[in-house]
């Protein structure tokens, strides 16, 4: 027999931002279990919940409350699960450098019975999320997801993703799978407990998706950047559910979720983004790899005449006034930071697909890089890197 038999699958993309998720009368987490009329509602779902420690640190008695908030609602006859089991797991890039975080969910699933209509919920920075993603991903090859993100970089942008992975063989994100999250809620009263440079980092993403897909939001960043750096939550926010909204319609309506096309338009300045994250040892965040990723791509587009100077200058002008940075020492290692192309390529298959920008708003596909423009774009970079270093 020979058959092409095309089919799909229906997937729904659940997001809510809100603020004091685990008060008694917020419904947005417990919202977060809902589960379809078709499903038997007889048994009693059960949740393993795992904490980023930075955000366990910062927010003692964390697991007192989400457990007192969903004890609460159980008695007012809201259906959410039984939690079995409340753990903290490292958080930042060390989730993902190891499959320690991996092996202690993969574990947690095993001891406490979670079965596929059972729940694994993630609260964390993006690192967190990729690494308790892809264990919850690969249990019993799939149970439910829950996603708390707690970043700026993690509520715009990781925690609406349909991916997870961690690093290996010194590649970001070699291993993982794509996997479309049961739920993801965002509560901003996370941010206020991150570091400053951590609060900066997700702004890096919000002018990447504006400048791809937003030129009135990346005029609204460059307005606001001065109390975004101050972390004004009243300016930031809109910004943040902006850009999550641009990467959620991207995966739900762009066409392509599961990245099957040759492109990745959302990986705008993220080549580069990737390789200087681990050539400094991820000493470098993403969300910095990212700022200094697309500056160099916009300085590369304009070298190359495909963006005009004054865009290009723009864009890094707002990346600084956002309190992130334009240049690294990696820069000065051209050779090492260009073999991050052949890696992205063989990370995407296919032949190499870069988005370049050729206006705000306006991005174009290249299939090769120069090497003397890369040189050029990284010297014009590090030579302004005595005014646009993080002060
Ligand atoms: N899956 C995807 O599509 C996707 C998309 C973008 C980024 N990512 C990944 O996300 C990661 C970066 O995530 P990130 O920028 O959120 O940083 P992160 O997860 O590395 O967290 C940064 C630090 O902040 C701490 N932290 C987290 N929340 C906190 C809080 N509320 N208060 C105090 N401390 C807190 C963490 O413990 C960590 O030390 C990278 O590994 C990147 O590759 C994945
Ligand atoms: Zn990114």
């Amino acid at each position: 027999m020979q058959a092409d038999r095309p089919f799909q699958v229906g997937f729904v993309h659940r997001l809510r931002f809100t603020r004091d998720a685990f008060h008694p009368e917020n419904p947005a987490f417990a919202e977060a279990f809902e589960e379809p009329q078709t499903d038997d509602r007889t048994t009693r779902r059960r949740a393993i919940i795992f904490i980023d420690d930075g955000v366990a640190k910062a927010t003692p008695k964390l697991g007192d409350r989400i457990a007192e908030y969903l004890a609460g609602k159980a008695r007012r006859g809201v259906n959410v699960p039984e939690i079995r089991a409340i753990e903290t797991v490292h958080g930042g890039e060390r989730a993902k450098n190891s499959t320690e975080v991996v092996d202690q969910v993969l574990s947690a699933t095993d001891r406490f019975g979670i079965d596929r209509k059972s729940f694994v919920v993630a609260i964390g920075g993006g690192a967190v999320l990729d690494a308790v993603g892809l264990a919850a991903a690969t249990a019993h090859r799939g149970v439910r997801l829950v996603r708390l993100p707690t970043t700026t970089l993690a509520q715009d942008d990781a925690g609406m993703a349909v991916k997870n992975g961690i690093n290996r063989f010194g590649k970001k994100n070699y291993l993982g799978t794509f996997s479309v999250p049961w739920a993801v809620v965002c509560d901003e009263l996370f941010l206020t407990t991150l570091t400053d440079r951590a609060f900066h980092c997700g702004f890096s993403e919000a002018v990447k998706i504006a400048c791809l897909k937003d030129p009135a939001l990346l005029t609204q960043i460059e307005r606001d950047a001065a109390a975004i750096r101050a972390r004004d939550l009243a300016k930031a926010m809109p910004i943040i559910r902006r850009c999550a909204e641009l990467h959620a319609l991207h995966i739900t309506d762009g066409g392509d979720p599961f990245e099957l096309a040759e492109a990745r338009p959302l990986d705008f300045g993220h080549w580069a983004a990737h390789k200087i994250e681990s050539m400094t040892n991820y000493a470098v965040p993403h969300g910095e790899a990212v700022a200094i990723g697309i500056a160099l791509d916009c300085q590369y587009a304009a070298l190359a005449g495909l963006l005009p100077q004054a865009d290009a200058t723009r864009i890094t002008a707002a990346l600084t006034a956002l309190g992130l940075p334009t240049s690294h020492e990696s820069l000065d290692r051209v050779d090492e930071l260009e073999r991050g192309i052949e890696e992205f390529r063989e990370h995407l298959g296919g032949r190499l697909n870069i988005t370049m920008l050729t206006g705000i708003g306006q991005g174009v596909e290249v299939h090769s890089m120069d090497h003397a423009l890369i040189a050029r774009a990284a010297e014009a970079l590090r030579s302004r890197r005595a005014t646009t270093m993080r002060p």
